[in-house]
Protein backbone atom coordinates (compact mmCIF):
# COMPACT_ATOMS: atom_id res chain seq x y z
CA UNK A 1 0.00 0.00 0.00
CA UNK A 2 1.58 3.64 -1.13
CA UNK A 3 2.29 6.37 1.79
CA UNK A 4 -0.45 8.26 -0.67
CA UNK A 5 -3.25 5.66 0.20
CA UNK A 6 -2.38 5.49 3.95
CA UNK A 7 -2.93 8.91 4.19
CA UNK A 8 -6.08 9.72 2.32
CA UNK A 9 -9.32 7.90 3.79
CA UNK A 10 -8.87 7.05 7.26
CA UNK A 11 -11.88 5.23 9.19
CA UNK A 12 -14.46 7.36 10.49
CA UNK A 13 -14.07 5.54 13.98
CA UNK A 14 -11.01 4.02 15.59
CA UNK A 15 -10.55 1.90 18.71
CA UNK A 16 -11.22 1.68 21.30
CA UNK A 17 -7.90 1.53 22.82
CA UNK A 18 -7.15 0.92 26.91
CA UNK A 19 -4.77 3.20 27.40
CA UNK A 20 -2.56 3.66 31.29
CA UNK A 21 -4.08 1.26 33.90
CA UNK A 22 -3.37 0.59 37.28
CA UNK A 23 -4.74 -0.95 40.22
CA UNK A 24 -7.79 1.26 40.63
CA UNK A 25 -8.07 2.32 37.21
CA UNK A 26 -8.34 2.21 33.14
CA UNK A 27 -8.17 4.44 30.53
CA UNK A 28 -10.12 4.03 27.24
CA UNK A 29 -9.28 5.69 23.94
CA UNK A 30 -11.78 6.32 21.05
CA UNK A 31 -11.64 8.18 17.92
CA UNK A 32 -15.61 9.06 16.36
CA UNK A 33 -16.81 11.86 14.42
CA UNK A 34 -16.84 15.38 16.11
CA UNK A 35 -20.14 15.91 18.80
CA UNK A 36 -20.86 12.46 18.97
CA UNK A 37 -22.08 11.02 22.59
CA UNK A 38 -19.74 7.99 23.44
CA UNK A 39 -20.76 6.15 26.16
CA UNK A 40 -18.98 2.73 27.65
CA UNK A 41 -20.71 0.00 29.56
CA UNK A 42 -17.82 -1.67 31.60
CA UNK A 43 -18.42 -4.89 33.65
CA UNK A 44 -16.27 -7.57 36.04
CA UNK A 45 -15.88 -10.98 33.78
CA UNK A 46 -16.46 -13.06 36.99
CA UNK A 47 -20.18 -10.58 38.00
CA UNK A 48 -21.31 -10.36 34.07
CA UNK A 49 -25.11 -9.02 35.45
CA UNK A 50 -23.39 -5.49 37.15
CA UNK A 51 -22.92 -3.30 34.59
CA UNK A 52 -21.22 0.53 34.97
CA UNK A 53 -21.76 2.88 32.32
CA UNK A 54 -19.57 5.95 31.66
CA UNK A 55 -19.34 8.59 29.72
CA UNK A 56 -16.08 9.78 27.30
CA UNK A 57 -15.41 13.57 27.00
CA UNK A 58 -13.78 14.72 23.73
CA UNK A 59 -9.81 16.10 23.69
CA UNK A 60 -10.11 20.00 23.02
CA UNK A 61 -8.10 21.23 20.10
CA UNK A 62 -7.13 18.14 18.10
CA UNK A 63 -3.94 18.26 16.29
CA UNK A 64 -4.28 18.21 12.75
CA UNK A 65 -7.10 18.67 10.27
CA UNK A 66 -9.59 15.57 11.04
CA UNK A 67 -13.10 14.62 10.31
CA UNK A 68 -13.29 13.04 13.77
CA UNK A 69 -11.86 13.88 17.50
CA UNK A 70 -10.07 11.46 19.81
CA UNK A 71 -12.41 10.80 23.49
CA UNK A 72 -10.92 9.38 26.37
CA UNK A 73 -12.30 8.31 29.87
CA UNK A 74 -11.05 7.08 32.82
CA UNK A 75 -12.50 4.22 34.88
CA UNK A 76 -12.14 4.59 38.34
CA UNK A 77 -12.55 2.83 41.20
CA UNK A 78 -11.38 -0.50 39.62
CA UNK A 79 -10.56 -3.45 41.47
CA UNK A 80 -6.44 -4.76 41.52
CA UNK A 81 -6.16 -7.75 39.24
CA UNK A 82 -9.17 -7.98 37.99
CA UNK A 83 -10.67 -8.70 34.46
CA UNK A 84 -12.64 -6.57 32.73
CA UNK A 85 -15.07 -6.82 30.19
CA UNK A 86 -16.50 -3.46 28.25
CA UNK A 87 -18.17 -2.52 25.19
CA UNK A 88 -18.50 1.71 23.54
CA UNK A 89 -21.04 3.20 21.96
CA UNK A 90 -21.06 5.99 19.69
CA UNK A 91 -24.35 8.06 19.28
CA UNK A 92 -26.40 4.58 20.93
CA UNK A 93 -24.78 2.32 18.15
CA UNK A 94 -22.50 -0.58 19.35
CA UNK A 95 -20.54 -2.69 16.79
CA UNK A 96 -18.92 -5.82 18.15
CA UNK A 97 -15.35 -4.80 17.78
CA UNK A 98 -16.14 -2.04 20.09
CA UNK A 99 -15.63 -4.11 22.72
CA UNK A 100 -12.62 -5.50 24.85
CA UNK A 101 -11.29 -6.73 27.82
CA UNK A 102 -8.55 -5.93 30.33
CA UNK A 103 -7.30 -6.58 33.67
CA UNK A 104 -6.12 -3.98 36.23
CA UNK A 105 -2.62 -3.71 37.60
CA UNK A 106 -1.34 -5.33 40.70
CA UNK A 107 -1.14 -3.05 43.79
CA UNK A 108 1.58 -0.63 43.03
CA UNK A 109 4.54 -1.52 44.77
CA UNK A 110 3.64 -4.75 46.12
CA UNK A 111 4.86 -8.57 44.29
CA UNK A 112 3.28 -10.15 41.72
CA UNK A 113 3.88 -12.68 38.81
CA UNK A 114 2.96 -10.45 35.11
CA UNK A 115 4.01 -10.91 31.53
CA UNK A 116 4.98 -7.51 29.66
CA UNK A 117 4.93 -8.18 25.65
CA UNK A 118 6.94 -5.25 24.03
CA UNK A 119 6.83 -4.85 20.43
CA UNK A 120 7.59 -1.79 17.62
CA UNK A 121 7.61 -1.64 13.80
CA UNK A 122 4.08 -1.61 13.17
CA UNK A 123 4.02 -1.58 9.07
CA UNK A 124 0.54 -1.70 6.88
CA UNK A 125 0.31 -3.75 4.27
CA UNK A 126 2.71 -6.28 5.75
CA UNK A 127 1.75 -9.90 7.11
CA UNK A 128 0.48 -9.46 10.83
CA UNK A 129 -0.10 -12.71 11.89
CA UNK A 130 2.36 -11.98 15.00
CA UNK A 131 -0.62 -9.97 17.09
CA UNK A 132 -2.25 -12.80 17.18
CA UNK A 133 0.33 -15.03 18.44
CA UNK A 134 1.43 -12.28 21.13
CA UNK A 135 -2.00 -12.00 22.40
CA UNK A 136 -2.11 -15.54 22.24
CA UNK A 137 0.18 -15.29 25.29
CA UNK A 138 -2.64 -13.50 27.32
CA UNK A 139 0.15 -10.65 28.16
CA UNK A 140 -0.76 -8.16 30.97
CA UNK A 141 -0.06 -4.96 29.12
CA UNK A 142 1.88 -4.60 25.79
CA UNK A 143 4.28 -2.27 25.56
CA UNK A 144 5.40 -0.81 21.60
CA UNK A 145 8.36 0.97 21.27
CA UNK A 146 7.98 3.28 18.35
CA UNK A 147 7.49 3.47 14.63
CA UNK A 148 3.64 2.88 15.41
CA UNK A 149 3.09 3.72 11.50
CA UNK A 150 5.80 4.93 9.12
CA UNK A 151 4.69 9.03 8.19
CA UNK A 152 7.91 9.65 8.39
CA UNK A 153 6.77 13.85 8.93
CA UNK A 154 6.08 16.35 11.65
CA UNK A 155 2.66 17.11 9.75
CA UNK A 156 0.12 15.82 12.30
CA UNK A 157 -2.68 15.84 9.77
CA UNK A 158 -0.83 13.61 8.04
CA UNK A 159 0.91 11.71 11.33
CA UNK A 160 -3.08 11.04 12.26
CA UNK A 161 -4.36 9.79 8.89
CA UNK A 162 -1.64 7.37 9.18
CA UNK A 163 -2.43 6.15 13.05
CA UNK A 164 -5.85 5.68 11.76
CA UNK A 165 -5.49 3.47 8.59
CA UNK A 166 -2.94 0.85 10.79
CA UNK A 167 -5.71 0.81 13.80
CA UNK A 168 -7.91 -0.68 11.01
CA UNK A 169 -5.77 -3.21 10.39
CA UNK A 170 -8.23 -5.80 12.46
CA UNK A 171 -4.73 -7.70 13.97
CA UNK A 172 -3.31 -4.77 15.44
CA UNK A 173 -6.85 -3.10 16.42
CA UNK A 174 -7.35 -6.05 18.59
CA UNK A 175 -4.32 -5.95 20.61
CA UNK A 176 -5.02 -2.12 21.05
CA UNK A 177 -8.71 -3.31 22.71
CA UNK A 178 -7.64 -6.45 24.53
CA UNK A 179 -5.22 -5.16 26.91
CA UNK A 180 -3.42 -2.01 28.38
CA UNK A 181 -1.41 -0.66 26.09
CA UNK A 182 1.65 1.95 26.37
CA UNK A 183 3.79 3.26 23.67
CA UNK A 184 7.16 5.38 22.98
CA UNK A 185 7.64 7.02 19.45
CA UNK A 186 10.75 6.70 17.64
CA UNK A 187 11.91 8.56 14.34
CA UNK A 188 9.24 7.24 11.75
CA UNK A 189 6.00 7.90 14.11
CA UNK A 190 8.47 11.20 15.27
CA UNK A 191 9.35 12.97 11.99
CA UNK A 192 11.57 11.71 9.32
CA UNK A 193 13.40 8.97 9.38
CA UNK A 194 16.65 8.85 11.86
CA UNK A 195 15.21 12.17 12.92
CA UNK A 196 16.49 14.28 16.03
CA UNK A 197 15.69 17.13 17.61
CA UNK A 198 16.02 19.58 15.18
CA UNK A 199 12.95 18.29 13.06
CA UNK A 200 11.00 21.27 12.54
CA UNK A 201 7.50 21.09 13.45
CA UNK A 202 7.95 18.29 16.75
CA UNK A 203 6.24 20.28 19.26
CA UNK A 204 3.30 19.79 16.62
CA UNK A 205 3.91 16.15 16.80
CA UNK A 206 4.38 15.93 20.26
CA UNK A 207 0.34 17.67 20.24
CA UNK A 208 -0.91 14.46 18.05
CA UNK A 209 1.53 11.85 19.83
CA UNK A 210 -0.11 12.58 23.00
CA UNK A 211 -3.56 12.56 21.59
CA UNK A 212 -3.74 9.52 19.17
CA UNK A 213 -2.26 7.27 22.71
CA UNK A 214 -3.38 7.17 26.22
CA UNK A 215 0.09 7.21 28.10
CA UNK A 216 -0.17 8.47 31.44
CA UNK A 217 1.71 11.82 31.30
CA UNK A 218 4.15 13.58 28.83
CA UNK A 219 7.11 15.26 29.77
CA UNK A 220 7.75 17.43 32.94
CA UNK A 221 6.43 20.35 33.87
CA UNK A 222 9.92 22.03 32.57
CA UNK A 223 10.98 19.75 30.00
CA UNK A 224 8.80 18.57 26.74
CA UNK A 225 9.18 15.40 25.10
CA UNK A 226 6.87 11.79 25.24
CA UNK A 227 8.89 10.55 27.91
CA UNK A 228 6.74 9.35 31.58
CA UNK A 229 7.05 6.14 34.11
CA UNK A 230 4.59 4.52 34.85
CA UNK A 231 4.51 1.45 37.87
CA UNK A 232 3.07 -2.50 37.41
CA UNK A 233 3.33 -3.99 40.94
CA UNK A 234 7.06 -3.31 41.82
CA UNK A 235 8.65 -2.71 38.36
CA UNK A 236 8.72 0.31 37.37
CA UNK A 237 8.99 1.21 33.11
CA UNK A 238 10.82 4.24 31.80
CA UNK A 239 9.45 4.99 28.64
CA UNK A 240 12.76 7.35 27.39
CA UNK A 241 11.99 10.07 24.46
CA UNK A 242 15.70 9.44 22.32
CA UNK A 243 14.02 11.94 19.54
CA UNK A 244 12.64 15.01 21.08
CA UNK A 245 16.15 16.34 22.62
CA UNK A 246 18.58 14.00 20.99
CA UNK A 247 21.61 15.75 19.08
CA UNK A 248 22.26 14.63 15.14
CA UNK A 249 23.48 11.12 14.39
CA UNK A 250 25.93 12.56 12.70
CA UNK A 251 27.16 14.76 15.35
CA UNK A 252 30.36 14.36 16.04
CA UNK A 253 30.96 11.77 19.09
CA UNK A 254 32.46 13.46 21.89
CA UNK A 255 31.12 14.64 24.86
CA UNK A 256 28.32 17.64 23.61
CA UNK A 257 26.36 15.14 21.90
CA UNK A 258 23.18 13.46 23.37
CA UNK A 259 20.65 11.10 23.54
CA UNK A 260 17.66 12.14 26.04
CA UNK A 261 19.46 15.93 26.44
CA UNK A 262 20.36 16.60 29.92
CA UNK A 263 16.77 17.70 31.40
CA UNK A 264 15.35 14.42 30.66
CA UNK A 265 18.76 12.24 31.38
CA UNK A 266 18.41 13.78 34.88
CA UNK A 267 14.78 12.88 35.17
CA UNK A 268 15.63 9.12 34.38
CA UNK A 269 18.24 9.06 36.77
CA UNK A 270 16.39 10.76 39.56
CA UNK A 271 13.41 8.27 39.07
CA UNK A 272 16.32 4.87 38.98
CA UNK A 273 17.66 6.31 42.51
CA UNK A 274 14.44 7.02 44.19
CA UNK A 275 12.82 4.36 42.73
CA UNK A 276 11.52 1.10 45.24
CA UNK A 277 10.96 -1.18 42.53
CA UNK A 278 12.70 -4.70 42.37
CA UNK A 279 13.15 -4.10 38.31
CA UNK A 280 13.54 -0.79 36.69
CA UNK A 281 13.11 -0.66 32.84
CA UNK A 282 14.61 1.46 30.54
CA UNK A 283 12.42 1.53 27.33
CA UNK A 284 13.18 3.49 24.37
CA UNK A 285 13.30 3.19 20.15
CA UNK A 286 16.96 3.04 20.18
CA UNK A 287 19.25 0.24 20.31
CA UNK A 288 22.23 0.59 22.50
CA UNK A 289 24.60 -1.28 20.00
CA UNK A 290 22.73 -3.24 17.26
CA UNK A 291 22.22 0.19 15.12
CA UNK A 292 25.83 1.59 13.60
CA UNK A 293 23.90 4.76 12.47
CA UNK A 294 20.76 5.48 14.90
CA UNK A 295 21.22 4.41 18.19
CA UNK A 296 23.60 4.37 21.84
CA UNK A 297 26.75 2.82 19.53
CA UNK A 298 27.56 6.21 17.80
CA UNK A 299 26.77 8.37 21.62
CA UNK A 300 29.32 7.15 23.23
CA UNK A 301 29.30 9.90 26.15
CA UNK A 302 26.14 9.69 26.68
CA UNK A 303 26.04 5.62 26.71
CA UNK A 304 28.81 5.84 29.19
CA UNK A 305 27.31 8.33 31.36
CA UNK A 306 23.83 6.15 31.88
CA UNK A 307 25.96 3.58 32.55
CA UNK A 308 28.46 5.08 35.03
CA UNK A 309 24.89 6.39 36.69
CA UNK A 310 23.68 3.45 37.31
CA UNK A 311 26.65 1.86 38.32
CA UNK A 312 28.02 4.91 40.93
CA UNK A 313 24.23 5.16 42.33
CA UNK A 314 24.43 1.28 43.16
CA UNK A 315 21.06 0.83 41.30
CA UNK A 316 20.36 -3.02 41.12
CA UNK A 317 17.94 -4.38 38.41
CA UNK A 318 17.73 -2.53 35.33
CA UNK A 319 16.98 -3.52 32.22
CA UNK A 320 17.09 -1.75 28.86
CA UNK A 321 14.15 -2.17 26.30
CA UNK A 322 14.27 -1.00 22.25
CA UNK A 323 13.40 -1.94 18.39
CA UNK A 324 13.62 -0.04 15.14
CA UNK A 325 16.24 -2.55 14.09
CA UNK A 326 13.76 -5.07 12.44
CA UNK A 327 15.08 -8.15 14.31
CA UNK A 328 15.21 -8.91 18.02
CA UNK A 329 17.37 -10.32 20.27
CA UNK A 330 18.44 -10.80 24.27
CA UNK A 331 21.44 -10.22 25.11
CA UNK A 332 24.19 -8.35 27.55
CA UNK A 333 26.01 -5.26 27.01
CA UNK A 334 29.77 -5.74 26.88
CA UNK A 335 30.50 -2.46 29.04
CA UNK A 336 28.29 -4.23 31.87
CA UNK A 337 31.11 -3.51 34.02
CA UNK A 338 30.74 0.47 33.91
CA UNK A 339 26.87 -1.07 35.60
CA UNK A 340 28.18 -3.41 38.05
CA UNK A 341 26.39 -6.46 36.65
CA UNK A 342 25.17 -7.75 33.55
CA UNK A 343 23.14 -4.92 31.50
CA UNK A 344 20.62 -7.00 29.65
CA UNK A 345 19.04 -5.32 26.38
CA UNK A 346 15.55 -6.39 24.76
CA UNK A 347 15.21 -5.61 21.34
CA UNK A 348 12.05 -6.46 19.86
CA UNK A 349 11.78 -5.51 16.34
CA UNK A 350 9.62 -6.01 13.39
CA UNK A 351 6.41 -6.86 14.55
CA UNK A 352 5.02 -6.56 11.46
CA UNK A 353 7.67 -5.10 9.38
CA UNK A 354 10.95 -7.54 9.56
CA UNK A 355 11.42 -11.47 7.68
CA UNK A 356 11.05 -12.58 11.26
CA UNK A 357 7.77 -10.74 12.36
CA UNK A 358 8.82 -11.11 15.79
CA UNK A 359 8.05 -9.81 19.33
CA UNK A 360 9.46 -10.64 23.15
CA UNK A 361 7.59 -11.39 26.17
CA UNK A 362 8.88 -10.43 29.81
CA UNK A 363 7.68 -12.58 32.77
CA UNK A 364 8.39 -10.99 35.52
CA UNK A 365 8.24 -12.58 38.68
CA UNK A 366 8.52 -10.72 42.11
CA UNK A 367 6.75 -13.05 44.30
CA UNK A 368 9.52 -15.33 44.76
CA UNK A 369 12.87 -14.70 47.29
CA UNK A 370 15.11 -14.12 44.35
CA UNK A 371 12.93 -12.17 42.18
CA UNK A 372 12.97 -13.32 37.91
CA UNK A 373 12.47 -11.87 35.05
CA UNK A 374 12.53 -14.18 32.06
CA UNK A 375 12.61 -12.61 28.21
CA UNK A 376 11.24 -14.97 25.26
CA UNK A 377 12.51 -14.20 20.98
CA UNK A 378 9.32 -15.37 19.18
CA UNK A 379 8.55 -14.89 15.76
CA UNK A 380 5.60 -14.83 13.72
CA UNK A 381 6.08 -18.88 13.03
CA UNK A 382 5.35 -19.32 16.62
CA UNK A 383 8.85 -20.53 17.43
CA UNK A 384 10.47 -19.11 20.39
CA UNK A 385 14.26 -18.21 19.28
CA UNK A 386 15.58 -17.16 22.69
CA UNK A 387 14.54 -17.86 26.33
CA UNK A 388 16.64 -16.73 29.03
CA UNK A 389 16.03 -15.88 32.54
CA UNK A 390 17.98 -14.15 35.21
CA UNK A 391 17.46 -13.61 39.06
CA UNK A 392 17.45 -10.03 40.54
CA UNK A 393 20.91 -11.15 42.61
CA UNK A 394 22.42 -11.38 39.12
CA UNK A 395 21.45 -7.71 38.49
CA UNK A 396 22.39 -6.54 41.47
CA UNK A 397 26.01 -4.83 42.01
CA UNK A 398 28.59 -6.52 44.37
CA UNK A 399 29.08 -4.63 47.91
FE1 LIG B 1 10.95 0.42 12.03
Amino acid sequence: MSVNAVAQDPPATSGPMVGHTTDSSAMIWMYAPKTSQLEISLKEVSKPNKVSRYSFDPISDPAGVLAGVPYTVTLNGLKPLTSYSYRVSVDGKSEAVHSGTFQTAPVAGKASKFRMAVTSCMKIGQPQTSWQLLLNEKPNLHVTLGDTQYSDTTNPTIQWKHHLRYRAVAEFNAVLRSTPNYAMWDDHDYGPNNSDGTAAGKENSLVGWNQVWANPESGTADTPGAFFKFTWGDVEVFMVDGRYHRSPDNAPDDDKKRMLGDSQFNWLVDGLKNSKAKFKVIASGSTLADSKNDGWRIYTFARHRLFDAIGENKISGVIYMSGDVHRSRVWTHPESDRVGYPLIEVVSSGVANSKTLSYATVDFDTTIDDPSVQVRIVHGDGKTYADKTWKLSELTPKQ
